[in-house]
């Protein structure tokens, strides 16, 4: 497989997904303004989990625009091979570019988390950046996403997940606030700033009412992982789980 091009095998109905078909131009922009610059430093943390196990086959789901990839790539051990996956062409068009500018040899697959294109238990690490959430939010297909995770995983691989999340339970008044930023200005924002407003609509309704750290480690825990361990990121703004088969 050449590096940094598309292996366009398992392609789905879900390839061309409209909210990820419209995206593209300004997605960087607009995660790092809802952030404050802060999702860039979450994951490199991410990707710091990622390669602590020293993996020799890296693989990042939903890696969209390919930064989580190049965040591990830059960590990981020098023959260590990354890989990246996505159903979304233009997204991954993205990817592909901002590998080669960065100088790092990944390959970026098109297919679908449903149906990974891989054999079983062919990682030692995986992670996902700002994605399990659209896998996971009132998603019928969850399960089978969760199932096909573990089963490309490594006996005792890591799978890492940098995902939004909510404010401890006990932080009321950070609760507050929190809900008041994300119903509010992310859509607004995001609708202006992309012109896609269905996608932000998403993004503030599923943020949210997505789970508690606690509740994510839970389902993770009852779908079949071994041992997980959370870190909550800017009071529960965000979250960082590592989850082991
Ligand atoms: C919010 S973006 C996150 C992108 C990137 N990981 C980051 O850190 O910015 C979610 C990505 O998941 C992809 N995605 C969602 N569902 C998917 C699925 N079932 N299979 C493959 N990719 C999927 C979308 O195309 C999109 O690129």
């Amino acid at each position: 497989m050449s590096e940094n091009t598309f292996n366009d095998n398992n392609k789905s109905e879900f390839l061309h997904d409209e909210v990820y078909e419209s995206i593209p131009p300004n997605y960087d922009l607009i995660n790092h303004l809802f952030t404050g610059g802060m999702d860039i430093l979450w994951r490199k943390k991410a990707a710091k989990e990622t390669v602590a196990s020293r993996p020799e086959k890296i693989l990042d789901i939903c890696c969209g625009t390919g930064d989580l990839s190049i965040s591990v790539a830059k960590l990981a051990a020098k023959d260590a091979k990354v890989t990246g996956l996505d159903f979304s062409r233009p997204m991954l068009d993205v990817a592909v570019k901002k590998a080669q500018k960065a100088g790092y040899d990944i390959t970026f697959v098109t297919g679908d988390i449903a149906d990974i294109p891989f054999p079983s238990d062919s990682f030692d690490s995986m992670c996902i950046g700002f994605g399990f959430r659209n896998l996971t939010y009132k998603n019928e297909l969850s399960a089978q996403y969760i199932s096909e995770i573990l089963r490309v995983l490594k006996p005792s691989g890591r799978f890492v997940i940098v995902e939004s999340s909510q404010p401890a339970p006990d932080a009321k008044i950070i609760k507050f606030f929190h809900r008041l930023f994300v119903k509010y200005v992310v859509s607004f924002l995001g609708r202006i700033i992309s012109g896609n407003s269905a996608a932000y609509k998403y993004l503030a309704e599923s943020a949210v009412n997505y789970y508690g750290a606690e509740e994510l480690r839970d389902l993770l825990l009852q779908s079949g992982f071994a041992k997980v361990t959370f870190k909550r990121l800017f009071f529960g703004a965000a979250a960082i789980h590592v989850a082991e088969k």
